[in-house]
């Protein structure tokens, strides 16, 4: 019978590689909470219309890239592309507003792209990513940028590039719309094929298409920061002022729009040169419009998203991921029936004080026993035989330098604690 292998676009995370997953997530969370961030958990799952609204119909993702199905009573539902809409989803559901004006809220998650798989991108891949929503001043959107930054620095990386720049709001995007467009028109012809349907659609998007043919067409182009409104030119001073006052060198792109429609005012990017062609660590802005677009109250909000395999390829790629496979404290080689019974009381004792212990379940030789604690870079072994049986002691054996000695089995699990507590 044929084998039955993963689909296309997914990864098994494999022992070896999840520490290094545990180890990211773990230092997300806690850069997350020092800045105040509480968890929220989404369904994996929504209904469609969560996403054809929130991220827009016409965009790539809701045309070409979602995971959708028919529950059997009818119903459409889709595997989530991106944990924006589901956080304000649950927001405005749970009445979040209610309980504190200003929510700073944070996920970890898998998410699901129907994209074509490629370095750095994947169709099951997993975000972090953090939303602060009910504050319509720019002091959030930075504070959203530190975040992120500071997530990044907490993991050790320094090589990347802050992108900014301001997609205005629907009052001053009309008029630029109209004025790209009759920039563009002339080079219509030029245009790869989705960026000749975006033209009609979200003149736009053609502006971050990394085709080589629409970047040369949109050389020159107008520029969005030309033509924001008074209040979000200022909103968008405001933002650089506040992130010089706090040092962080950033690059103004015209041509960043970010793909998903929701966004108002600030846009950025964090990207990175370790990456191939898909360099964006980090995606973001302000969102100010998306709640009321899901049938709640206005409510003006920031935040930002970050591919974790994007992440852990750029702190492989600087030896930045060392060291962090899980070592067992203990390996116990217990030789014969009786010394198999007194290891398996033994390895329980030694769990229960915190350590990590394992043993032996193929009744392997002593030597097989030991190439095994080896193997699994354990630290010591205990070794039990008939001989030690008798005596009603232990070899304590140090794998590192190879010292070793009998300990009474009556203080061995206080004498483990006491080498483990150094
Ligand atoms: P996004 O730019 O679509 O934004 O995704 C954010 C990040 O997720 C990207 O910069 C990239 O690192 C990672 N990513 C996206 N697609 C893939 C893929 N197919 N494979 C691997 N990694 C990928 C959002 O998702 C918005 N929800 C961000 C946001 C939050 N805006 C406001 N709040």
């Amino acid at each position: 019978m044929d084998k039955i292998r993963k689909v296309k676009g997914t990864q098994d995370i494999l022992p070896g590689e999840s520490e290094k997953w545990l180890y990211l997530e773990g230092k997300v969370r806690a850069v997350m909470q020092a800045y105040g961030y509480r968890e929220i958990r989404t369904p994996v799952f929504e209904s469609t219309a969560l996403f054809s609204r929130g991220i827009g119909q016409l965009t790539d993702i809701v045309t070409k890239e979602m995971y959708t199905f028919e529950d059997r009573g009818g119903k459409s539902n889709t595997l989530k592309p991106e944990g924006t809409a589901p956080v304000i989803r649950a927001y405005l559901e749970n009445g979040m507003a209610n309980l504190r004006p200003v929510q700073k809220l944070y996920y970890i998650s898998p998410m699901f792209r129907q994209e074509n798989p490629q370095a750095g991108r994947f169709r099951q891949f997993h975000q972090f990513g953090a939303e602060l929503i009910g504050v319509p001043g720019p002091l959030a959107d930075v504070e959203t940028i530190l975040l992120a930054l500071d997530i990044y620095k907490s993991v050790g990386l320094s090589s990347f590039k802050v992108k900014l720049n301001s997609v205005g709001d629907q009052n001053c995007r009309a008029k630029y719309k109209q004025v790209l467009s009759s920039f563009l028109e002339p080079k219509l012809a030029a245009l790869c094929k989705s960026c000749q349907t975006r033209f009609a659609s979200n003149p736009m998007r053609i502006l971050d298409c990394k085709k080589p043919p629409c970047q040369s067409a949109v050389e020159g182009a107008p520029k969005m920061i030309d033509y924001l409104d008074e209040a979000s030119a200022t909103h968008f001073k405001e933002v650089c002022d506040l992130l010089d006052l706090h040092e962080i060198s950033y690059e103004l792109d015209s041509n960043l729009v970010r793909g998903l429609d929701y966004y108002t005012r600030t846009a950025y990017e964090i990207i990175s040169d370790d990456l191939g062609s898909q360099n964006a660590l980090c995606g973001g802005g302000r969102y100010d419009l998306l709640a009321e677009e899901l049938g709640g109250r206005t409510t003006p909000s920031v935040g930002f998203a970050a591919g974790i395999e994007r992440l852990l390829m750029v702190l492989a790629s600087q030896d930045l991921l060392q060291d962090l496979a899980s070592r067992n404290d203990v390996f116990i080689v217990a030789l014969g029936e009786e010394a198999v019974r007194h290891g398996q009381r033994l390895s329980r004792s030694l769990r229960q004080v915190g350590l990590k212990v394992d043993l032996d379940f193929l009744g392997r030789s002593l030597k097989a026993q030991l190439k095994e604690a080896n193997r699994t870079q354990t630290k010591y072994v205990i070794i039990i035989g008939e001989s030690e049986l008798e005596k009603r002691v232990a070899i304590l054996r140090n794998l590192n330098d190879s010292e070793q000695r009998e300990v009474a089995f009556d203080v061995l699990v206080d004498t483990c604690t006491s080498i483990f507590q150094d």
